[in-house]
């Protein structure tokens, strides 16, 4: 109702979404529209009934805020807070109103004081104060004309309670080892939601500085971005925490947190003081964390020649957290699987999750909070960046973890829902909250990752790592957009950077805005926009004749064919410039060539038996190779797979299988790609083929057709080596744990047998036996079989304080064959006591893995959807991972009309999402996948290799 009532908003008085132009604000331009007092008609009704004076959704420029005085007092046992500000703002341009966002605070009292009324220490004028929900907005009416240049002061009292969910200043619990339950309070606020927290200017572009004051009991401490200067006694024993002014930054990261952690703390090698902090029962679990974040902001604070502005980073493990992590400048806020590591039972992949994740954030403290972006519609220019930086820097300082590996998975992983007509542009405009929020996708973080690092080996690492540099002290504590970052990576420098000081890079070579490549000038930007701007992943068709080499570029779809007849028509007016790179028998080296035409010949210097296209896949595009290309590609993989490199092995498997869901190879032909595996030596090139193997074994499952179990292909003698324990390499573990995983699942006897006695060791050792941490999830999914085993599990979960070990025993219940204990586990997520609420998307999204699963949990969705939005915000992470978790798998016509039916249903009540349409669209291609592949694909797994 609320959503249909804000869309009608909307379309009458939002002209942002009829003229983007009049609501796109450059860096403060003023807008003219001030016609409040000629035509008070033609404006929204505020709540009191009287006309409010602003309709767009976003705010006038033409008072920015300059600092903010900020008093919150929290009660954690009434659960609510009072607090007060005063935010310096400057007026640019003459006004009678200022308008600030608020959402669900109840305002007393608002006063204003001239810059002349405090130097004679005036009392303030009070102003009048309206209210307009459906834009989260405020206005505060002032009696006379503010004056342009001229500096005031709003003083606002509020107050609210703490919020229920996981948005705004919001209440968290845990229990501790005797039992207790606990309450915190902590912030959580972008991209929208510091309005829920305080009254203010919350849009990205408005940086600010803030001074932040906490009251608070003496059993608390409280944080906040900035170290304490100091703590006052208050009356009824309370205390109140002053905290340092922060740097100018925008609202979404300002943060503070009332709790009563304990903490490890490190000096980093600039000074910077870094701690770790986590309730009481879990301090023993964040010594990791303390190392890597002390390794990683070395590494950050070396590679961009920039220090961490602030004097201390704090990283918090709170109990109830909605996304994985938020990077508040200096105090950065985790799930507890985020950032804790306990040896007992954190796996190597844990290890790897806590270490990307504090990379993530870490990075953040640059691309984000130092320069950010002006608008969420470039919102990748924070996400995907963060998302490269994990590449750059845990590469360097856990080169181990051969992080490179893994990050190829983003773009894997993008690319599935890239290929669909349903995709969107890397920037795209955002307006409402909810669009805001929808931005924070896979296409923002890992296709901006992926053609950053595309970006990179096209301009060379130094270059790239220059230009980014430039970026980054050019637009400090400022706001920039894509545009800004392509002059900057362009190695440029134009007359203004010199006058006015700024940094620069200058290369003789290049003129404004070009460089060179291959002794032609190009520009980045040119390039890049045709990434930025069209949405979908391109597909290179390469056909060798001879010494020639013809290239032909089109838009990759998965799920339409060539002989669609909608092909040709969502193939018009695409076209990349593709950085395409290639290796041939004959040469190892990399070879380029930039392909900016729909077509376009090459000469190789010599004659070749096979060339390869996207050398160690770092370009965002798929080959396809016509004509004896993929015949002579297979022979080579046969003969001696390394004579290709591992990445082009992983590319090529991938690829392939791609092709087959555009119908451009056939299934067999990709499965004969795939027989080389059993000489496959790298690991992440066998994790892939496993990959691939896994979802084939889950496809028959979900159809119930069984007799292909216990055929384990090529991997039945790696698995058959493997032992039950946590030695070897990162990448040797990763890969016992899939294959185990894969046996157990397909029931490979000797597999159960094991797993089956470390578990009756495990239950009669009252859970003290230490089982090796990789196969602690295998070992806990075949005791979940019997009730006994799944009971006793459902106790340990209650009791376990290790957040590693409770997702591998959740993970573990919701394996289940029986529906009845799939239905317990629902309610208890419903419920949110034993299993929190935090915790139900990662549930429902299991459960629907599970064959005896998936019906039931896409049943719940339907008959408890308003059950879920009183939980989460209807664009939140978990929602859009509940709707694509419980439906993504379906492959049936009659499952896409229900599922269809259902998001109809939806719209009509004014919900809709993107996701909606991207799940319509992959049921459809799984059908059609099948009615291709069904056949030849049971046939291949019934053949024992
Ligand atoms: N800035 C985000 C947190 C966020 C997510 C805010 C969605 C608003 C909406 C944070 O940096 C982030 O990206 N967190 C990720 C973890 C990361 C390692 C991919 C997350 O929460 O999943
Ligand atoms: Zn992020």
């Amino acid at each position: 109702m609320v959503n249909t009532h804000r869309k009608l908003i909307l379309n009458i008085y939002c002209s942002a979404i009829i003229l983007p132009q009049i609501c796109t604000c450059s860096q403060f331009t003023s807008s003219s529209n001030d016609q409040y007092n000629e035509n008070p008609g033609v404006f929204p009704v505020a709540t009191n009934g009287e006309p409010f004076p602003w309709r767009e959704l976003r705010l006038p420029t033409k008072v920015i805020p300059l600092h903010y005085d900020l008093f919150v007092h929290p009660n954690l046992t009434s659960l609510d807070f009072v607090a007060s500000e005063k935010i310096e703002v400057l007026v640019r341009d003459t006004t009678q109103f200022i308008i600030l966002h608020s959402h669900g605070l109840e305002i007393m009292n608002a006063t204003l004081q001239s810059e002349e009324d405090l130097r004679y220490k005036k009392s303030g004028e009070k102003l009048t104060v309206l209210s307009y929900p459906a834009h989260q907005q405020i206005a505060l009416l002032v009696p006379e004309k503010l004056m342009a240049d001229l500096r005031y002061s709003v003083a606002i009292d509020f107050q609210a309670k703490l919020a229920d969910g996981f948005e705004g200043f919001y209440k968290s619990t845990y229990r501790t080892l005797g039992g207790e339950t606990r309450t915190i309070a902590v912030t959580d606020f972008e991209p929208t939601h510091a309005r829920m927290a305080f009254p203010c200017f919350d849009e990205p572009l408005f940086k600010a500085n803030f001074s932040i004051k906490i009251r608070r009991e003496s059993r608390h401490i409280a944080l906040s971005n900035m170290p304490k200067v100091k703590t006052i006694e208050r009356e009824g024993g309370l205390l109140e925490d002053h905290f340092e002014t922060t740097v100018k930054m925008s609202t979404y990261l300002v943060a503070y947190i009332v709790c009563d952690f304990a903490s490890v703390s490190g000096t980093a090698s600039s000074g910077v003081k870094v701690s770790i902090y986590a309730s009481p029962d879990k301090w023993s679990q964040t010594h990791y964390a303390l190392e890597a974040s002390l390794k990683l902001l070395d590494f950050y604070e070396n590679y961009f020649n920039i220090h961490y502005p602030l004097p201390k980073l704090d990283l918090v493990a709170i109990p109830d957290f909605e996304s994985g992590a938020m990077e508040n400048w200096g105090l950065v806020t985790y799930r507890e699987t985020s950032l804790l590591f306990d040896p007992k039972t954190s796996s190597t992949s844990d290890k790897l999750w806590v270490t990307k994740v504090i990379a993530h954030e870490l990075a953040h403290q640059w691309f984000g909070n130092l320069v950010t972006m002006e608008w969420w519609n470039d919102i990748w220019l924070n996400e995907g960046f963060a998302t490269y930086m994990e590449l750059i820097s845990v590469n360097v300082t856990y080169p181990e973890l051969q992080f490179d590996n893994i990050f190829l998975n983003n773009c894997f992983d993008v690319i599935k829902s890239d290929s669909l007509n349903s995709s969107r542009p890397v920037s795209k405009q955002a307006e409402t909250p909810t669009q805001i929020q929808e931005m924070f996708d896979a296409i923002s973080y890992k296709k901006g990752a992926c053609l950053l690092n595309m970006l990179k080996d096209f301009l060379s690492e130094e270059k790239f790592k220059k230009g980014i540099i430039h970026y980054l002290k050019k637009f400090s504590y400022r706001n920039a957009k894509n545009d800004d970052l392509w002059s900057s990576l362009s190695n440029s420098c134009l007359e203004s950077d010199f006058t006015s000081g700024g940094f620069c890079y200058s290369d003789s070579k290049t003129t404004s805005n070009t460089l060179t490549f291959l002794e032609e000038n190009v520009e980045v930007k040119d390039i890049m926009t045709t990434w930025t701007r069209q949405k979908g992943i391109p597909l290179v068709v390469v056909e060798q004749e001879g010494r020639l080499l013809k290239l032909r570029q089109e838009r990759f779809l998965n799920g339409v064919f060539r002989d669609d007849p909608e092909w040709g028509a969502l193939q018009e007016r695409y076209l990349w410039h593709i950085p395409v790179t290639y290796s041939t028998s004959s040469s190892n080296a990399i070879h380029r060539h930039l392909l900016t035409s729909k077509t376009d010949t090459l000469y190789l210097p010599e004659k070749t038996s096979w060339v390869k296209l996207n050398v160690d896949s770092n370009g965002y595009y798929i080959v396809h190779y016509e004509a004896h290309g993929w015949d002579q590609l297979i022979a080579v993989l046969n003969q001696n797979h390394t004579l290709l490199r591992p990445k082009d092995r992983i590319g090529l498997i991938h690829d392939a299988f791609q092709l087959v869901s555009a119908g451009r190879l056939t299934l067999d032909k990709a499965l004969d790609l795939t027989h080389y595996l059993q000489h496959e030596t790298s690991i992440p090139a066998l994790l892939q083929g496993l990959d691939y193997l896994e979802s084939f074994y889950h496809t028959m499952d979900r159809r119930n057709i069984s007799d292909i179990t216990e055929n384990l292909k090529y991997f039945k003698p790696v698995i058959d080596m493997q032992s039950w324990s946590d030695e070897g390499s990162v990448w040797d573990r990763r890969l016992r744990s899939s294959l185990l995983k894969l046996a157990c699942y397909l029931n490979y006897a000797p597999c159960i047998r094991k797993a089956t006695e470390l578990f009756s060791q495990w239950m009669e050792s009252s859970g003290k036996l230490n089982i090796p941490t990789d196969v602690l999830k295998i070992v806990y999914s075949v005791g979940a079989q019997t009730t006994e085993g799944w009971n006793y599990l459902l106790e340990q979960y209650g009791l376990s304080l290790s957040g590693a070990e409770k997702n591998k025993i959740l993970y573990a219940l919701s394996t289940s064959k029986h529906q009845e204990k799939l239905i317990k586990l629902i309610d208890l997520g419903m419920e949110g006591k034993v299993i929190k609420t935090q915790d139900l998307a990662s549930l429902l999204y299991a459960i629907a893995r599970n064959p005896k699963g998936q019906q039931l949990a896409w049943n719940f969705v339907k008959e408890n959807w308003t059950h879920l939005l009183e939980r989460f915000e209807l664009s939140s992470f978990p929602m859009r991972i509940i709707i694509s978790g419980t439906t993504f798998h379906f492959s049936s016509k009659d499952e896409l009309q229900e599922v269809k039916l259902f998001f109809e249903s939806l719209q009509t009540q004014g919900s809709y999402l993107e996701v909606f349409q991207i799940v319509l669209e992959t049921i459809s291609k799984n059908i059609k996948w099948l009615e291709k592949n069904l056949p030849s694909l049971r046939n291949w797994l019934l053949i024992s290799i």
